[in-house]
């Protein structure tokens, strides 16, 4: 391991770090100047292949290109975990299985023996250096993302995932530039395995339909609850957890459950294309039950252990926004604070942040609200740009250009009207959420909207319903938030006096959806939650407008959310990806930069049905 002596501050040439994160899923890159965040983008953002691993060339270019920046005088390269301690848990666990794990030991040999174990080499061979990359353990990369850029100068660090190298969870503190992680829970114990056990059973893609299982729970009742703790998980009062290994597969074999783990819920996992049933509702809410009393029991434990008064986290589960609401809610800290991008692209962020911080020794600025800049850090879409002009001409579009306040005017204008507002506009989204650059808006008070955007736009039939965004002076007034939401990584109810009765006996699913359970039915859930984003002046002031505008004609600062994509495709990056969408979908309006697209003076669609079935195509349905 190197370590690149750092520089001064004040020296004319600030201190530049690269992040990466790459081959498990989820590759991204990040890039910092003497700590603050310059760019960051996951990888499939560019490539169009959701959630890709490989090596995220096209986002370092990008951090690159926007840093104006050569890779060979970047300070430091760091990558976001140990490939030497990854390998030892690998063979170690081939060890205690064998020969049963023989399979998938020998596939994922090759890789690591020619690739991945050098991957300090590796990193240099891929980008054409010859400088020495840095490591940082994958919790520890975890932890840094949440911690570093918080608005906290001290706090309690959580990090929750399926797992790193053997952590799948540690805690510690964080206080000005220093990270202290002081316990951990380690491989094979890990609660992310054990939701992603559920999700595989349930029918889902692991590591991508956990949300859907998620958003399954509030239709079923937690009846298997019971049965989870007493077989497949022992969960100490501290939070610590011990997986009954009986009855799971992912240790040494291709999946992750087994034959006794089948027969404990009555059965083979769902298969991908078949019905969901109240048995996968069911166990969907009973997993959620588990995970909230879990992430729960730790947060209490690190708060006693701490006395610390606020919490950062990060890992995959801290985007389970059912468990963090809860513990926002129901929790012995005061303020939560999650790293928008909480999954392992994350953990390009984090290295970058730890090597500065906490291996150079550099002091942190503490920023308000915080120093992710509302997590707008990836690809910009300018207002105006000859080069945008030219290619969006090249694929027929007709637009009008309007400056920013009757843009604002005119998109609110078009919600209320029952319209659906496709808006690609400034710097990306980083992390999986979309906060109001890459995002499709229409009318929270609309009782088709729900359909309509499922059906019509995204595609897919959809457990989960929309998000809500709400001005950050009002979210208290529709949704009991605790605290704000700006990433969209919190779960509130929507207030008493906002619901409406809904009867619905007899009705099942999705169908239980489509009655109106509050003011806003396109974004209030079977049991009255809603994934609420608050939207500040500070981190969004061109939406915030939006909304204030939207207010101003309807009373209420409340509209839908969704992310600006496809079913299966990657959430838009470029303003190509964001006319291709708008005109293979049914959106009736296209924002981009400062033009305005209206769906009938679009005179020469570029995609005929059959483009429009190959584009979709490109992307996995399933
Ligand atoms: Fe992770």
């Amino acid at each position: 391991m190197s370590i690149t002596e750092p520089k001064h501050n004040g020296s004319p040439t600030p201190t530049r770090i690269l992040g990466i994160s790459a081959y498990y899923h989820d590759s991204a890159a990040a890039l910092i100047e003497d700590g603050r965040i310059v760019a960051a983008a996951q990888e499939d953002r560019f490539t169009r292949i959701k959630a890709d691993s490989s090596f995220p060339h096209h986002a370092i270019s990008f951090c690159l290109e926007t840093g104006n920046v050569d890779e060979n005088d970047l300070d430091a390269i760091v990558f976001y975990e140990s490939p030497l301690v990854k390998f030892e848990r690998l063979v170690t666990s081939y060890h205690q299985t064998a020969p049963n794990g023989l399979r998938s030991f020998l596939k994922a040999m090759p890789v690591w023996l020619t690739n991945r174990l050098w991957m300090e080499s590796e990193i240099a061979k891929e980008m054409g250096i010859t400088k020495k990359v840095n490591i940082c353990d994958h919790h520890l990369s975890h932890a840094a993302s949440a911690f570093f850029p918080s608005p906290y100068e001290r706090a309690a660090i959580l990090t929750i995932d399926g797992v790193g190298e053997w952590s799948t969870a540690t805690w510690g503190v964080g206080h000005g530039n220093t990270i202290d992680l002081m316990e951990e829970i380690r491989f094979p114990n890990s609660v992310g395995l054990l939701y992603s056990a559920i999700t595989y059973y349930t029918g889902f893609k692991i590591n991508s339909g956990e949300y859907k299982v998620m958003g399954l729970a509030p239709y079923g009742e937690p009846k298997y609850a019971d049965t989870i703790r007493k077989h497949l998980i022992h969960i100490n009062d501290d939070g610590s957890i011990v997986l009954n290994q009986h009855y799971f597969n992912y240790v040494g074999g291709l999946h992750m459950t087994n034959e006794r783990f089948h027969a404990l819920f009555g059965g083979p996992p769902r298969v991908p294309e078949d019905q969901i049933t109240q048995k996968e509702m069911d166990l969907a809410a009973s997993v959620q039950v588990v995970v909230n009393e879990i992430v729960m029991k730790m947060a209490q434990h690190v708060h006693d252990q701490t006395g610390e008064t606020n919490i950062v986290l990060a890992g995959g589960v801290a985007l389970n926004v059912v468990s963090t609401g809860h513990l926002s809610t129901h929790g012995p800290f005061e303020n939560v604070w999650i790293q928008p991008a909480a999954g392992d692209a994350g953990g390009a962020l984090g290295a970058a942040l730890w090597m500065w911080h906490q291996r150079m020794g550099n002091p942190r600025t503490i920023e308000s609200p915080d120093s992710m800049q509302g997590s707008f850090l990836g690809l910009n879409i300018p207002p105006a740009s000859d080069i945008d002009d030219a290619m969006l001409k090249r694929l027929g579009g007709s637009w009008e250009i309007l400056e920013e306040d009757r843009l604002q005017k005119r998109i609110a204008s078009s919600i209320i009207e029952g319209k659906v507002v496709g808006l690609a506009r400034g710097r990306a989204e980083w992390g999986p959420r979309a906060l109001g650059a890459r995002s499709i808006l229409g009318d929270a008070r609309s009782t088709k909207m729900q359909t309509h955007m499922n059906l019509k736009i995204k595609f897919r039939e959809s457990f989960r319903p929309f998000a809500p965004m709400a001005r950050a002076e009002e979210a208290r007034e529709y949704f009991d938030i605790e605290q704000e939401s700006p990433y969209m990584l919190l779960c509130y109810p929507v207030t008493e006096s906002r619901r409406m009765e809904a009867p619905d006996d007899g009705l099942f699913g999705i169908d239980k959806l489509k009655v109106p359970r509050s003011e806003m039915p396109a974004v209030t859930h079977v049991d009255y939650s809603a994934r609420v984003q608050t939207v500040d002046h500070v981190r969004n002031p061109f939406v915030h407008s939006v909304l204030t505008e939207v207010k101003s004609l309807t009373d209420c600062p409340v509209i839908v959310n969704t992310s600006f994509n496809v079913r299966g495709e990657p959430i838009v990056n470029s303003a190509e990806d964001a006319y291709r969408c708008f005109m293979a979908t049914e959106m009736d309006c296209l924002v981009v930069g400062n033009r305005f697209f209206e769906r009938d003076k679009q005179t020469d669609r570029p995609m005929s049905d059959e483009d429009r079935q190959e584009w979709l195509r490109r992307f996995d349905l399933d």
